[in-house]
């Protein structure tokens, strides 16, 4: 049986468990994580393992991606949970620093994202958002070095900011996107969903439906305007009170017209009562 992983809370208890992690050169994967795993985190683990010799898992819940509005008091934090998980899967380091270690007395520092960051879509609804995730994760990779760094793809534009910013930014990580887990009814695994209640949780998987039902008629050669339209319907009858809804040029993200200017991403988030949820799909 293979040791438990390594808890560091520190930096400089980091810096000693990854350079243990490090010798005979072995490349490291991270997988960046709030905690709060669930079965698409786990995927997240399992192909990093495929990647890197070693595996190490960041998790903390980012204060600077949350407005005073949003649920940063009440997001889930399971961590001995978590760290279960994470050694049933022979991870080798979590790393669980508190917000001071990440964030200590006098830090002023930010990093700026456009391009992606700037398409749109969740910075419309969540301006603070990617300033935040860009910041940490820079951290992240500056504290851990990784030669890899996996994240999951149901944060599209996540997945595209980050592997904009450590191109830009020379990082020297190559950012992996893995495909989004989803329940057996569709709907995307995410630690948001423990706050859908019993009705809200069958309503959920809609947005999915609704996705893969504009696809559908995107491929059949109607119009992507009018397909949006009635996959907004869908969404809107169920209850949920929709965000966006959108068509994007899969890698850029910038608006697509036609078919023939793709490939196309769908994305949409919209709220089922107090709960925000995201999706995204290929066409
Ligand atoms: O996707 C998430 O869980 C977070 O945004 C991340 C990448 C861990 C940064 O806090």
């Amino acid at each position: 049986m293979s040791s438990p992983p390594v808890v560091a809370r520190t930096i400089p208890a980091l810096r000693r468990a990854l350079a243990e992690l490090r010798r005979r050169n072995a490349s490291v994967a991270l997988v960046p994580t709030m905690g709060a795993l669930h079965d698409g985190h786990l995927s997240l683990v399992r192909l990093a393992k495929r990647r890197a010799d070693k595996v190490v898992v960041s998790v903390f819940v980012n204060p600077t991606q949350f407005a005073p509005h949003e649920d940063f008091g009440s997001y889930p934090r399971t961590f001995k949970a978590d760290a279960a998980k994470l050694a049933a899967e022979n991870v080798d380091l979590i790393w669980n620093p508190d917000v001071k270690a990440m964030y200590p007395e006098g830090f002023s520092s930010r990093i700026i994202t456009e391009g992606p960051a700037v398409a749109g879509l969740e910075d419309r609804f969540r301006p603070h958002f990617f300033g935040g995730v860009a910041t940490v994760v820079g951290k992240l990779f500056n504290q851990c070095r990784p030669d890899v760094a996996v994240f999951g793809s149901k944060d599209f534009q996540q997945l595209r900011v980050v592997t904009r910013m450590a191109v830009d930014l020379d990082m020297g990580v190559k950012v992996v996107g893995a495909p989004t887990m989803r329940e057996r009814d569709g709907l995307a695994m995410s630690s948001r969903n423990v706050y859908l209640s019993d009705e809200e949780r069958v309503l959920a998987p809609t947005l999915y439906r609704a996705m893969k039902e504009v696809a559908r008629r995107i491929k059949a050669g109607k119009s992507i305007d009018a397909s949006l339209a009635a996959g907004a319907e869908l969404i809107t009858g169920a209850g949920f009170v929709l965000d966006y809804l959108e068509a994007r040029h899969a890698e850029s993200l910038a608006p697509i017209k036609s078919r023939k200017d793709g490939p196309i991403r769908l994305l949409v988030a919209a709220k089922l009562g107090k709960t925000r949820l995201i999706d995204n799909i290929a066409v």
